[in-house]
């Protein structure tokens, strides 16, 4: 189902500038939270090339948009582009929330709270605890940064260790949490983090579509029961490693409710109304 807005001239407008973009759940999920709180709000999927993502975010300013959602590939480039930055963005080097303010861009990462809202809802302590990171790409950084801000201790596991080693040196000292990196392909190292951790995420993008049979563990690794499973994939909504993690007794957490959430925190920065979470996830699903 396509959300469709009744546009007039007092309508205001955000969007989501991506490339690709038309796969973007936003549109759905921003249009439903609009119509739901009966604002006169749209919210435009836009289509930017990389060399045209400046001249975009100037016209963002020019065209008197409200804010912007920014996805792949502009993440970290639109963050130089910025007229100021959270400390989460700039810690991060990255923002997928612009707002524009009197004529300036302020740029966000919500990806941040937005995980970490979902692992509140889950309940899932973070102080002093191990939390063990698969990826060292755009999402992974978002995702150690909130943790180990948060006081977890983070092993980043990734295929290409350089980049985990990386992801590790940039943060390290801009966080309150040790960071570790190691080779995905190191199965003791893997083991050992394992059964010191509370909290295993997945941030690549092993098991997601057209791949939904794939996990980034070997599907023999022990998981203990103890262990809380985050998949940041979310189509499928139930990844693999989620359903081994299910089996093994673990609780696991969909990445469906991160893209909610952080989809929740940008809301709530341009409209400066709570977001309507569950209307923004049935349109999620749906989309
Ligand atoms: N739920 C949410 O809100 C949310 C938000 C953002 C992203 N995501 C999802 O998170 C996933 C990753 O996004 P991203 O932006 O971080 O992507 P990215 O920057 O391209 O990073 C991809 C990561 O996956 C790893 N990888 C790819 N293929 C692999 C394979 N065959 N075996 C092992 N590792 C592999 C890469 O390892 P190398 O470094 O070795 O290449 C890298 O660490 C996507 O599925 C995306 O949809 C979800």
């Amino acid at each position: 189902m396509t959300a469709s807005c009744d546009i007039r001239g007092t309508t205001r407008l955000v969007g989501v500038i991506g490339d690709p973009v038309a796969h973007s759940r936003s549109p759905a999920m921003h249009n439903a939270a609009f119509r739901a709180l009966g604002l006169d709000w749209c919210y435009v999927p836009l289509h930017v090339a990389p060399h045209s993502l400046e001249a975009a975010l100037r016209g963002l300013v020019a065209l008197g948009f409200v804010g912007a959602n920014v996805t792949i590939p502009h993440k970290e480039r639109a963050a130089t582009l910025c007229d100021e930055l959270t400390p989460a963005a700039e810690a991060v080097g990255a923002v997928n929330t612009l707002a524009v303010q009197e004529a300036r861009l302020a740029g966000d990462n919500t990806d941040v709270g937005g995980l970490l809202l979902t692992l509140a809802e889950a309940r899932v302590e973070l102080e002093r605890q191990e939390a063990l990171v698969l990826g060292a790409g755009g999402s992974a950084r978002a995702a150690v940064y909130a943790l180990a801000q948060s006081g977890a201790q983070v092993t980043v596991a990734n295929r290409t260790l350089a980049r985990a080693e990386a992801l590790v040196r940039s943060l390290q000292g801009r966080v309150r949490g040790r960071l570790v990196a190691i080779p995905l392909a190191d199965r003791p190292a893997l083991e050992a983090s394992l059964q010191r951790a509370t909290l295993l995420v997945n941030t690549t993008s092993v098991g997601m579509e057209p791949g939904p049979d794939e996990s980034p563990l070997p599907v023999d690794l022990p998981l203990p029961p103890e262990l809380t499973v985050l998949d940041l994939v979310y189509a499928p909504r139930q990844t693999r490693l989620l359903r081994e993690a299910a089996a093994r007794g673990c609780r696991t957490i969909e990445g469906l409710r991160v893209l909610v959430y952080q989809g929740a925190l940008s809301f709530e920065c341009w409209t400066g109304r709570a977001a309507p979470v569950e209307v923004m996830m049935s349109a999620a699903a749906e989309a």
